[in-house]
C-alpha cells in the first residue's frame, strides 16, 4: 500500500510534518463509514482509541475494552482507510504484563488488522516495553498526561501536571519516550504552558487533546466534535455539527412518517 500510493502518510511523514513546521490533524474512527469520511478529506492520523469503551459501549471507564474488541473495530476501519496513517490503541492489560506480553498483543494487533502503529499509556515504567516493541519493528505513539487507564490511580478526569513535580515528570517521560524511539506522543489535558515546553524539549511530533495550541497536532474523540452527546461538553472539545439534534430529528420524524402513514410513499414501494 505505501508503494502504491505516494501521498500515504507513514510514521515518517508524519516526524517530517514537524520538522516543517505543518500541524498534524487526528480523530478517532471505530468504524468504516467514518473512517472512509476522514480518509477521503484528508485526515492524518486516524487512531481506533480505546475510548470506544465509553462511545461506542457506553462503558463508565476504558478498562473493559478487549484486544479482540479493538481488533474488530480496527478491521472495519481498516477498509475505510488508505491515506492516513492507521494507530491503534492498546487496551488495559494487553501491554502492562510483561514485554513478551507486550509483543504478542501489539504484534498480534498489526498482523490482524493492517494498522501501522500502537499507541500505548504511561511513562517511566513502560520505557523498556516501548524499547523492545521499537526494537522489533512496531511503531509506537506514546501518550501522557491524563492517561484514562489510570483513572482509579488518579481518581477524577481533572488536568494533570498542575503541580510542579508532576509538571517536571511527564517532561522527563516525555524526553525517555523520544529516547526509547516513539515516533510522536499524545499529550491529553495537561495546561498549554506545560505542553508547550513539552513540544519544544523533543524533536517528535506532539499530539494535544485538551494541551492547548502549542502541541504540533490536535485529536479528538470523532463523536464529541460531531456533537453527538448533548450531555458531554468539556471545555476543550469544539463541537463542528451538532448531529444529536439533527439525528434525533430524523428519528422523530421517521417515527411520525410511519405512525401517520406517510412513508412509505408510493414512489417508494415496488
Ligand atoms: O482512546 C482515545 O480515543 C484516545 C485519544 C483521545 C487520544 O486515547
Amino acid at each position: 500500500m505505501i508503494l502504491e500510493n505516494p501521498r500515504k502518510i507513514t510514521t515518517k511523514v508524519i516526524q517530517r510534518m514537524k520538522k516543517d513546521g505543518e500541524k498534524i490533524s487526528a480523530l478517532t474512527a471505530y468504524d468504516y463509514i467514518i473512517a472512509n469520511m476522514l480518509d477521503e478529506v484528508g485526515i492524518d492520523i486516524i487512531l481506533v482509541g480505546d475510548s470506544l469503551g465509553n462511545v461506542f459501549q457506553g462503558q463508565e471507564t476504558t478498562l473493559p475494552v478487549t484486544v479482540d474488541e479493538i481488533i474488530y473495530h480496527t478491521k472495519a476501519v481498516r477498509k475505510g482507510v488508505k491515506r492516513a496513517l492507521l494507530v491503534v490503541d492498546m487496551p488495559f492489560l494487553s501491554y502492562q504484563i510483561s514485554i513478551e506480553d507486550a509483543i504478542r498483543n501489539c504484534g498480534r494487533v498489526l498482523k490482524e488488522t493492517g494498522a501501522e502503529a500502537v499507541k500505548i499509556e504511561g511513562g517511566k515504567p513502560m520505557l523498556p516495553t516501548i524499547k523492545r516493541l521499537v526494537e522489533v519493528g512496531i511503531p509506537v505513539m506514546g501518550h501522557l498526561g491524563l492517561t484514562p487507564q489510570s483513572i482509579h490511580k488518579f481518581g477524577s478526569y481533572d488536568v494533570r501536571g498542575k503541580q510542579k513535580q508532576e509538571a517536571e515528570s511527564i517532561l522527563q517521560d516525555a524526553k525517555a519516550l523520544e529516547q526509547v524511539g516513539v515516533f510522536s506522543l499524545v499529550l491529553e489535558k495537561i495546561p498549554s504552558s506545560l505542553a508547550k515546553k513539552v513540544t519544544n524539549s523533543i524533536s517528535i511530533p506532539t499530539i494535544g487533546i485538551g494541551a492547548g495550541p502549542y502541541c504540533d497536532g490536535q485529536i479528538l474523540v470523532v463523536y464529541d466534535m460531531l456533537g453527538m452527546f448533548e450531555d458531554f461538553q468539556p471545555k476543550f472539545v469544539r463541537k463542528y455539527a451538532e448531529l444529536s439534534k439533527t439525528m434525533k430529528n430524523a428519528f422523530r420524524n421517521y417515527i411520525k412518517d410511519i405512525k401517520t402513514g406517510n412513508f412509505p410513499s408510493k414512489e417508494e414501494s415496488f
